[in-house]
């Protein structure tokens, strides 16, 4: 038998080079902050499963991405919780509705921060769903676009960088593209959440965002969690609808999704690391169950080596801070 002339594992046995030839990188650089927006003057409201993150007014909202800002998180991504909720999600649309305001305040003082605006209804509707629902319970998807496609323009004349539409209608990233390009807003990148999952992950979230449907579930509008395939064909839909960077969300029960979506499509990848994740691995650090920190970075670093280019998580600050240190 012939002596191997190469030893697999004389690199990780010395540690001489691991850092050079490490395959992932998990840098601030790679994250997005999302933030909860409210309206009112220096409150601030904790999200009760999400220890570190509250609902804020827009002067903490300032305060808060300057300093994720300064740790090197390039961009926030924006929820808002608006004075009053009706059938038709208005808060989402007014010019001076919560995200409007916010997006002005922060690019005013921070106009290097990347602002992007989650568009959708269910945060703005009284009954809590991404869209408009007819009488018999159904949604009117094409309404739904229209106010949709009114959301991210009014986003975007009130300065926001990107917007991402997270409601999963049909159509929706063509409806909002051609919207945006007819005002004049031809340079404005959709962050399209394409493979969305129905899925219990985002529990907390509805805590935060006050946006629990008032009667049924999202599943005639958001995927199948078995179906990848699916999530395949709905990222490319997107793409060629003119998504500039497509999403999977929730991040790491879907990692393989994320492989497939990246190989397929070829275009940026992000990736929601979403509330119910964070709440988990917060509650299991806090128990002393778990090496918290320890945890986080692994995550991260498997949801980027899955193939997420961006990820978006409710850790970036606190992450961002131990990459620097
Ligand atoms: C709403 C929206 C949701 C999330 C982002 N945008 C929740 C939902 O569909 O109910 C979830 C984010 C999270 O759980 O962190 N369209
Ligand atoms: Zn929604």
């Amino acid at each position: 038998m012939a002596f191997p002339a190469t030893r697999l594992r004389r690199l990780r046995k010395s540690g001489v080079l691991r850092d050079m030839v490490r395959e992932t990188e998990l840098t601030p650089a790679d994250l997005v902050l999302p933030m909860f927006v409210q309206l009112g003057e220096g409150e601030r409201t904790p999200v009760e499963a999400m220890p570190g993150v509250d609902r804020v007014s827009i002067s903490h909202a300032v305060e808060e991405a300057g300093e994720a800002h300064a740790l090197g998180i390039p961009a926030v991504l924006l929820f808002g919780l608006p004075a009053q909720k009706d059938e038709q999600g208005s808060g989402a649309y007014d010019d001076e509705g919560v995200v409007q305001l916010a997006v002005r305040a922060l690019k005013e003082t921070h106009p290097d921060l990347v602002v992007i605006t989650d568009v959708c209804l269910c945060g703005y509707t009284s009954h809590g769903h991404c869209g408009v629902v007819l009488e018999d319970g159904t949604i009117d998807n094409d309404l739904t676009l229209e106010l949709l496609a009114r959301t991210a323009s009014s986003h975007a004349a009130a300065g926001a960088d990107a917007v991402a539409p997270s409601d999963m209608m049909d159509g929706r990233v063509g409806a909002l593209r051609s919207q945006l390009d007819g005002e004049g807003y031809t340079d404005l990148p959709i962050v399209a959440y394409s493979a969305k999952f129905a899925s219990a992950y985002y529990g907390p979230f509805r805590e935060a965002a006050d946006s629990a449907p008032s009667f049924g579930d999202r599943r005639s509008y958001q995927m199948d969690p078995g179906n990848a395939e699916e999530a395949v064909r709905e990222a490319l839909l997107d793409v060629e609808e003119g998504a500039d960077v497509v999403m999977v969300k929730p991040a790491l029960a879907y990692l393989d999704v994320i492989r497939r979506v990246k190989e397929a499509t070829r275009v940026p990848v992000a990736a929601y690391n979403v509330s119910g994740e964070y709440a988990m691995v917060k509650a299991a650090g806090a128990a002393g169950y778990i090496d918290e920190r320890a945890v986080v970075l692994e995550t991260l670093t498997a949801i980027r080596r899955a193939g997420a280019d961006i990820v978006i998580t409710y850790h970036a600050k606190e992450v961002a801070g131990w990459l620097s240190r």
